[in-house]
Formats: structure tokens, C-alpha cells, sequence
């Protein structure tokens, strides 16, 4: 785990829907910025989830937001980030004559996967010691907050597609770049999100073989998130079977039950998978806040 935050440029969290990718890339954020390096957690899907949790109301896509210290974020927009690419190719006069929407419409059109290959552009750009507009702020670690699994996957693979169909030229180069950090291990590390139920569990476990055929690494950690804790002993389970089978007996025993089913859970998906396999905590509140994000990302440190 130390390794993953201290040595990474970036990390890239996915997982079936709802699973708890983006609450795991917020406290994955924080946990690395507590060590001290300059962090950014990025959306790519739209969702603004993250400065809403961190309270930061009314952001623009593209703007990076501090969060806390030494922890920002952003939302990516496609459109913002090829004009910025292409300002840096063409410069912002050219761009002007092209036409800002026009230029983002013609290659968004001109090829399936165009906004994906933009998306994953700006991820890895994010994580340059050179940004494409020199005034930014460099980060040493990006944490991606990437689409459920299936999307999540295709997002990885459109550079090398890319880099394969434009045979020369800036578009070719730039996938390419891509590419290669998305397959190097020394500076990207594959994060996996999973639950302690049978169906994300099984899912998890085709994500890694996915991973593996598709971009050449697997899941380097996952964390089981939503754990229940193990409230009783053997003692007070055996107790607890003796006692008259009132409602509140019944409860215990059955949250018992579940609390034995999620660990077996996790022991399936270690014995199926390389990776370290580390419990989340299952935040017993009706909203998860900064002090929730905090309290997990104590549990990843
Ligand atoms: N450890 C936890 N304890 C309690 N609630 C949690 C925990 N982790 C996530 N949640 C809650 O579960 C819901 C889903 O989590 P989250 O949004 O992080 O999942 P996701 O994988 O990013 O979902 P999506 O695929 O829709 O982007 C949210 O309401 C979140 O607050
Ligand atoms: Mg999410």
C-alpha cells in the first residue's frame, strides 16, 4: 500500500457500478496528500460527485479545485480538453479560425472513442512534470475516479487503438504517450473497488483477467468496501444460539451470518487474485462526509 502512494504517478480506481469507486478515490486522495505529495483526484464521467462531498458547490468542469491541503479535483470535460490540446498543437490563433466547438464536433465525429481518447489524454497530461498550459500546478499523483468496469476498460484501451489507426502525425504520438504510461507499472497502479457479495466479487475477479489481456497489468490492490464489523465472539455466538429466539436474537444472529458470508467473501477473491485484498469499513450514516472520507482513508494508510 505505502508503495502505491508514495511511488505512483497514477492510480486509477474501478469497479462494477456503485461499488464505492469514488468514495475509495477520495479517501485514496487524502490518504496520499496526508504523506505530503501534491494530489488530484479526477471525474471523468460527469459526476462532480467529489467537490460536492468536500462541500465546494458551483465548480466549472476543467477547473481544479483545492479540496484540503495539499488535495484537489477535478471534473474533466472532453471539449475543454481537446481545445486545450489543440491550442497547444496549433496555437490559440489557429484554434480561433478552426472554431472551438467546431474543432471538438468534427473529431468527436470522425472517430468512436474520440472523447475516451481526449478523457484519458488529459489523465495523463495531469501527471506530466510539463502541463500543456505551462501555468498550471504540477501534481505528483493523479487518482482517477473511472467509469464502472466495462467503460472503465475501453477508456484504457483507446490510445493504443488510436496510436494504431492514425498512422503519423501529433494524434499518434500523443496516444502513444498515453499508452505507455497506462502500461508501465513504475508510475501506474490499477486500483480495485469491490463489495463482499458474491456477483461483485465475480466481477471483480473478471476485471483483473480483463485488465491483464487488455492493457498488460492487473489489479495491483483492492479494497473490500462497506464491511460490516464482527460485533460478537464464538463465545457470544454460542450464547446467543442457547438464548430464547426473540426478535433481537434473531437480529444478531443474522447480522452474524452476514458479517461470516462478507469475510468468506474476501478470503474467495484472495484466493482468485494476486493482489492484497484490504476491508473498508461499511459507514454506518446516511451521508458520507469530509470526517467519513478521513476515517477511511485512515483505514487505507
Ligand atoms: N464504506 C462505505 N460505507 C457506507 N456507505 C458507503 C461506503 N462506500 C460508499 N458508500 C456509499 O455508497 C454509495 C455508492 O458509493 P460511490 O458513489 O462511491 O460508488 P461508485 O462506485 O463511485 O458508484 P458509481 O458507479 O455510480 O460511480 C454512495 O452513496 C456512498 O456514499
Ligand atoms: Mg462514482
Amino acid at each position: 500500500m505505502d508503495a502505491l502512494l508514495r511511488d505512483r504517478s497514477l492510480l486509477y480506481v474501478t469497479g462494477k457500478g456503485g461499488v464505492g469507486k469514488t468514495t475509495v478515490a477520495a479517501a485514496l486522495g487524502l490518504a496520499a496528500a496526508r504523506t505530503g505529495r501534491r494530489t488530484i483526484v479526477c471525474e471523468v464521467a460527469e459526476q462532480d460527485r467529489m467537490s460536492r462531498a468536500f462541500a465546494r458547490q458551483g465548480v466549472r468542469p476543467e477547473q481544479e479545485v483545492e479540496l484540503s491541503d495539499g488535495l484537489w479535483a477535478i471534473t474533466i470535460d472532453p471539449q475543454a480538453a481537446l481545445e486545450e490540446w489543440l491550442a497547444k498543437q496549433v496555437g490559440g490563433t489557429a484554434l480561433k479560425v478552426l472554431g472551438h466547438s467546431h474543432a471538438f464536433q468534427y473529431f468527436v465525429a470522425a472517430a468512436p472513442g474520440a472523447k475516451e481518447l481526449i478523457t484519458i489524454a488529459k489523465v495523463w497530461e495531469l501527471a506530466q512534470k510539463q502541463r500543456w498550459n505551462s501555468s498550471n500546478r504540477l501534481y505528483d499523483l493523479v487518482v482517477v475516479d473511472a467509469p464502472a468496469s466495462g467503460h472503465g476498460i475501453g477508456m484504457l484501451t483507446t490510445p493504443r487503438t488510436f496510436g494504431e489507426i492514425a498512422r503519423v502525425g501529433p494524434i499518434r504520438r500523443q496516444a502513444y504517450k498515453v499508452s505507455e504510461m497506462l502500461s508501465d507499472p513504475a508510475r501506474t497502479g490499477y486500483v480495485g473497488v469491490a463489495l463482499p457479495e458474491e456477483m461483485p466479487v465475480t466481477e471483480t475477479i473478471e476485471l483483473d483477467g480483463r485488465l491483464r489481456k487488455e492493457v498488460g497489468l492487473g489489479l495491483e490492490t483492492i479494497y473490500m468496501n462497506a464491511m460490516w464489523p464482527e460485533r460478537f465472539s464464538s463465545s457470544d455466538v454460542t450464547k446467543l444460539r442457547a438464548a430464547e429466539p426473540a426478535g433481537a436474537v434473531r437480529a444478531a444472529l443474522s447480522v452474524h451470518e452476514r458479517v461470516k458470508a462478507q469475510r468468506a467473501q474476501v478470503r474467495r477473491l484472495e484466493g482468485a487474485i494476486d493482489a492484497p485484498v484490504t476491508p473498508l469499513p461499511f459507514v454506518f450514516e446516511s451521508e458520507l462526509e469530509l470526517e467519513h472520507y478521513e476515517h477511511l482513508a485512515d483505514a487505507i494508510a
